[in-house]
């Protein structure tokens, strides 16, 4: 896919409710279908469509509950045959529930005055610095995650790389890059993180 392709912030105001799976989500499915085992327990944390979940789910033959903040998303998970749950980021899920979560997040660095209000907007923008919803889940996410556990997070070179890397380093995370595709304006990227001392084989 060429950089054209991309959505543009404006071009998607005005979108339906619920974010359509593109090229991100692709990256992370990929990178997800290739790591999580059968009968994993796995998060689709954020799971717009389910794109990411159902990939999971059909290829691997894990067990994955999806969650999205978005009401719309949830009841689209649903139709796709995933088990979903309204959330806001990992709060309702019990430590150590997860083998792997997965998290392809608003990540687009989106000026105050560009913002807009809806579903989308929660979908796409990560405030002024692209990191509003990133910086919560690396602070909450080893919480779910079981011995061995490990997450998968997609991010862009928009969002600031070595500062979500350093972030993650202080939320006890060791950060791997498992995958990226190359644009004209930016780097898609799969961040792997493993908990300090939780390197368990996988
Ligand atoms: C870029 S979309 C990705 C959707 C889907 N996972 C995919 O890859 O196609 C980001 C998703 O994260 C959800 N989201 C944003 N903030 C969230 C939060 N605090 N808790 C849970 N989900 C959130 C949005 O509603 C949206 O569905």
């Amino acid at each position: 896919m060429t950089d054209r392709d991309r959505p543009r912030l404006a071009d998607l105001r005005g979108e339906p409710n619920v974010y359509r799976a593109a090229e991100d989500s692709q990256l992370l499915a990929t990178t997800a279908v290739s790591r999580v085992g059968r009968g994993d327990r796995v998060l689709d944390l954020g799971t717009g469509s389910g794109h990411v979940g159902r990939a999971v789910d059909e290829a691997c033959g894990a067990r994955v509950v999806a969650s999205d903040l978005n009401p719309h998303a949830c009841r689209r998970a649903r139709d796709a045959g995933l088990e979903a749950v309204r959330a806001d980021m990992v709060a309702p899920f019990r430590g150590g529930s997860f083998d792997w979560v997965l998290f392809n997040p608003p990540y687009l660095p989106t000026p105050e005055d560009q913002e807009w209000d809806d579903w989308m907007e929660r979908a796409l923008s990560g405030g002024a610095d692209g990191r509003a919803v990133v910086d919560p889940f690396l602070a909450s996410v080893r919480r779910v995650l079981a011995p061995g556990g490990r997450a998968l997070l997609l991010v862009s070179s928009l969002t600031g790389l070595d500062t979500v890397r350093d972030t993650a380093r202080a939320a006890g995370l060791v950060t791997e890059e498992a995958a990226d595709e190359s644009y004209p304006s930016e780097r898609l990227v799969v961040l792997e993180l493993v908990p300090t001392g939780g390197r368990g084989p996988r």
